[in-house]
């Protein structure tokens, strides 16, 4: 690992973070998510995907910030009423519940709310006209294809569970009109780490729905352009031009428009874009060891915190903070966890292969920074092996504030004790 790379946070603040509250630890830098959600203020609105990180105290701050929420489960509803935002709405909603089912309980949580409900199958179209008549719906369209990072993040075409199959367009605008539901939007996310290419070929197709809902004398408010804006993960990626991107969708919403005949109103929901690189994964360098021709440097963090190596493959750059202060030679290294499991591994391909890196020698006692975390780290932690989640720290304007202490064993016993 290079020595110490820049980010957001000096080393020392990081060792200072890193003595006060313990490590593991997550820190986030509120100045670059402010940076990241002006950037893309050519929308109508920003509709920030919490499943990227869904502490309320982000939350509130992309409230303060006029940026909206999307919710994906009855907690993510949750989480954004209690950060402050408000049920009800229409095209312009504060949160949208999107999801390809629903159930019994988040049905008569959309219910109780007034929340707009992004349906992603027919069936939830009926379910939900059924048990509320009137209700706002965006339509989620699976165009036919898709695009990810993995596998695994791609939402489109005929692998993907995700979306209403776009030739059954037609059959969901029935059920909209028999169910008598008020129809708000058409929306769009075919994957994470989308490029250009398929991003018109997005656009286009969202026109070409736009003419179907026309034609079967529906009208609709709203587009939204979905998520999965990529970021620079490893040195030398370039960053999303956010101007160009807003520029496609815009021509396709003024070509929706001519269709429609009057305004609509454009929405984007990213999640990635907006967090990940105002994050940082702190842990602790605990054992060094040599195991044959490999040298493994063993931190307490696993893949219970960070999942994304071990699930997508994903890169991380990492970086060391000596604990002696001084920098040592870079060789390379096998980073892992504490897990119990092989493939607790940060630097690891697709497949769990391990996959050495260049960087700088460890000792016991050093910190070690593992970069661009901000998206799906926390949010996607767990409590394997018995491990308490762990406490996230928002710094802003120089001030390091604890948004969420470190769970105890005891909270997780808890749950199984005097039933
Ligand atoms: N909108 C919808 C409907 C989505 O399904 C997603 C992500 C987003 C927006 C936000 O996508 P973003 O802008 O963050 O790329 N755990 C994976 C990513 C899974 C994304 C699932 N849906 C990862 O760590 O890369």
């Amino acid at each position: 690992m290079p020595n110490f790379q820049p980010t957001a946070f000096g080393a020392s603040q990081l060792q200072q973070l890193a003595q006060q509250f313990g490590t593991p630890l997550w820190v986030y830098d509120a100045a670059l998510i402010r940076q990241r959600i002006a950037e893309l203020r050519g929308f109508d609105a920003i509709r920030f995907a919490q499943k990227s990180c869904s502490n309320t105290h982000l939350l509130r701050l992309m409230r303060e910030q006029g940026v909206r929420v999307d919710a994906v489960s009855r907690g993510e509803i949750l989480r954004a009423l209690a950060a402050g935002y408000q049920g009800g709405g229409g095209a312009d909603a504060e949160i949208v519940f999107t999801a390809d089912l629903i159930d019994r309980a988040t049905l008569q949580t959309v219910i109780e709310h007034r929340i707009p409900v992004n349906a992603g199958s027919i069936d939830m179209l009926r379910q939900l006209g059924a048990a509320s008549p009137g209700h706002g719906v965006w339509l989620r369209i699976n165009p036919g294809f898709g695009h990810g990072h993995s596998n695994k993040t791609n939402t489109g075409g005929e692998h993907s569970k995700h979306g209403i199959w776009h030739e059954q367009l037609a059959e969901a605008l029935a059920v909209v009109r028999t169910q008598d539901l008020t129809l708000l939007g058409l929306h769009m996310h075919i994957g994470s780490g989308v490029d250009y290419g398929h991003l018109q070929q997005v656009c286009g197709a969202m026109v070409e729905l736009v003419r179907e809902v026309r034609a079967a004398g529906h009208d609709l408010q709203a587009l939204s352009a979905g998520g999965g804006l990529s970021i620079p993960y490893r040195d030398g990626e370039g960053r999303v031009d956010t101007a160009h991107y807003f520029g496609l969708w815009d021509a396709a919403r003024r070509e929706a428009e001519g269709v429609i005949g009057h305004a609509l109103h454009l929405e984007i929901e990213p999640g990635r874009y907006l967090v990940a690189e105002s994050g940082v994964l702190l842990a602790e360098v605990r054992a060094c060891k040599d195991v044959g021709r490999n040298h493994f440097v063993l931190v307490d963090a696993g893949f219970n915190e960070l999942m994304r190596p071990s699930m997508y493959g994903a890169y991380h750059r990492m970086s060391l903070i000596a604990a002696d202060g001084v920098d040592k030679p870079a060789r390379p290294t096998v980073v892992a966890g504490p897990l119990c499991e092989s493939g607790d591994v940060f630097t690891q391909g697709d497949g769990g292969v391990v996959l050495p890196r260049d960087l700088a020698g460890a000792q016991v006692g050093d910190l070690l920074v593992i970069h661009d975390t901000g998206a799906y780290g926390a949010s996607m932690s767990s409590n394997y092996n018995s491990r308490p989640l762990i406490a996230e720290v928002l710094v802003d304007d120089g001030q390091a504030r604890l948004i969420r202490r470190r769970q105890t064993v005891e909270e997780l016993l808890a749950l199984e004790q005097g039933l």
